[in-house]
């Protein structure tokens, strides 16, 4: 399997490969408690057996209510929020040409997102720019009534239906929600809309291998098989019965434990490839949702290098010592290009010529690393042989498998979020709910 890396040399100086060790039984067991289904949560661990469960004949489905889409719609709003929203997002930004957007030449239609925010100027904007363009909609919601994608719902459906009448709008409208529960599922059967279910047991977070993240990302023309192939081999290479030293997800899950219980509070995700940042939000949510309860918990930050070196570089490298940074490695990229001889060399950068700027790139990501561990910031490396939907599928298990782990470490249910209700109290009683 050509997929992921892990690799703790740069942790070394901090924690030893003895203490890495000695956490092994603990990982094991936790790791098994994911997979007997035996520890706290364990009727939200639909994740961990999910990408071998998927078959060929769902995959099929999702893929031809995505070519329906794609035959109606120049745009796909894709609407919904938190782990409705943040998996097929990520992927999208993943693996998209960085400036999609601006193509001329499309084989899919264009991605777009709503209802992640409540903000009056992005749904008015959105709206203006899609006034001149066909769309179709994916609303997605496990509860069905999350206010920010409700109310975003409410504005399309609207939209779509005084644009093509109502019955031409349900065949525009696909719903991912709760197999029997919630507003969006009544209205969904009330409407006669396509549906795709949220299993019961995939709470949002860990939801991206279900159709809430595989129908978007199959109407963005990304080959979702690749993806749910790259999960399925790492679902084998994070089993428990995959020995400690070679299950990436063990090790990474007891390195990062190892630096908390020695006071490294922050992790950084970093990344050398702007491609990569919103797999980084979508890890944020994954970790901080996860861990950070009952006064505990890694708070998870991101980086994307090298432009945050001109930015946050000064605190890493300074600031106060509580951090730590994983940086996910990209080894090859998908085009070349290489630094031109100049013979004025004014900016001196001759030095530079015949080399390509990911050779630029990963020098930079090294000697950043070297500056870091001896700025006493501990360093994890993922390695990634390239961004792909294969490796990218293989990337979000790993992570998933290791949250799983590190928060039952942390003696926390990594499965619940509690604290999400409190501002959503405070909103509804100052925006005077009914019962609030
Ligand atoms: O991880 C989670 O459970 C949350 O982020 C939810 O996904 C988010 O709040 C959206 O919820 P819903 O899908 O019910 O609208």
């Amino acid at each position: 399997m050509e997929t992921l890396k892990l690799n703790l040399s740069r942790t070394l100086g901090f924690i030893s490969p003895a203490e890495i060790s000695a956490l092994k039984p603990e990982m094991e067991r936790y790791n098994r408690m994911l997979h007997d289904k035996t520890g706290k949560g364990n009727d939200f661990l639909g994740w961990v057996g999910l990408p071998s469960s998927i078959t060929a004949s769902q995959v099929e489905e999702i893929q031809d209510a995505a070519h329906g889409l794609a035959s109606l719609a120049e745009v796909v709003v894709v609407i919904g929020i938190g782990g409705s929203y943040l998996g097929a997002k990520s992927v999208i930004e993943a693996l998209s040409d960085s400036f999609e957007m601006l193509k001329a030449q499309r084989t899919a239609p264009l991605v777009l997102f709503a209802g992640q925010n409540l903000s009056e100027d992005y749904m008015c904007e959105l709206l203006d720019v899609l006034k001149n363009r066909s769309i179709a909609v994916v609303v997605i919601s496990k509860s069905g009534t999350t206010t920010e994608p409700a109310i975003a719902f409410r504005i399309f459906k609207a939209e779509i239906e005084a644009r093509y009448g109502k019955a031409e709008a349900a065949k525009r409208i696909v719903a991912v929600t709760d197999a029997n529960r919630g507003a969006l599922r009544t209205l969904a059967t009330q409407e006669g809309y396509k549906t795709f279910v949220i299993p019961d047991d995939v709470g949002g977070r860990f939801s991206v291998l279900t159709p809430v993240g595989l129908l978007p990302l199959a109407a963005a023309g990304i080959d979702i098989r690749d993806l749910v192939r790259g999960a399925v081999d790492m679902e084998k290479a994070t089993c428990p019965d995959a020995p400690f030293e070679a299950n990436p997800a063990m090790q990474y899950a007891a390195a990062r434990n190892a630096l908390y219980r020695k006071g490294r509070k922050v992790e950084i995700l970093a990344s050398y490839e702007p491609k990569l940042q919103y797999i980084a939000e979508w890890w944020k949510q994954l970790y901080g949702e996860s861990e950070g309860k009952e006064g505990k918990g890694i708070f998870p930050a991101s980086v994307t290098l090298t432009a945050d070196l001109h930015s946050m570089g000064q605190y890493i490298q300074e600031g106060e010592r509580m951090l730590f940074e994983t940086v996910i490695h990209v080894e090859k990229s998908s085009h070349s290009v290489m630094v031109e001889p100049d013979p004025a060399n004014l900016d001196g950068l001759n030095f530079l010529v015949g080399k390509s700027l990911t050779e630029i790139n990963h020098k930079a990501e090294e000697g950043t690393a070297m500056a870091h561990v001896d700025g006493g910031v501990p360093n994890l490396r993922i390695e990634l042989p390239r961004i792909d939907a294969y490796t990218i599928g293989a990337l979000l298990y790993f992570f998933e498998n290791a949250c799983g782990i590190s928060g039952y470490a942390l003696g926390v249910n990594p499965f619940d979020q509690p604290g999400v209700e409190a501002y959503k109290k405070n909103m509804f009683a100052l925006l005077g709910k009914p019962g609030y």
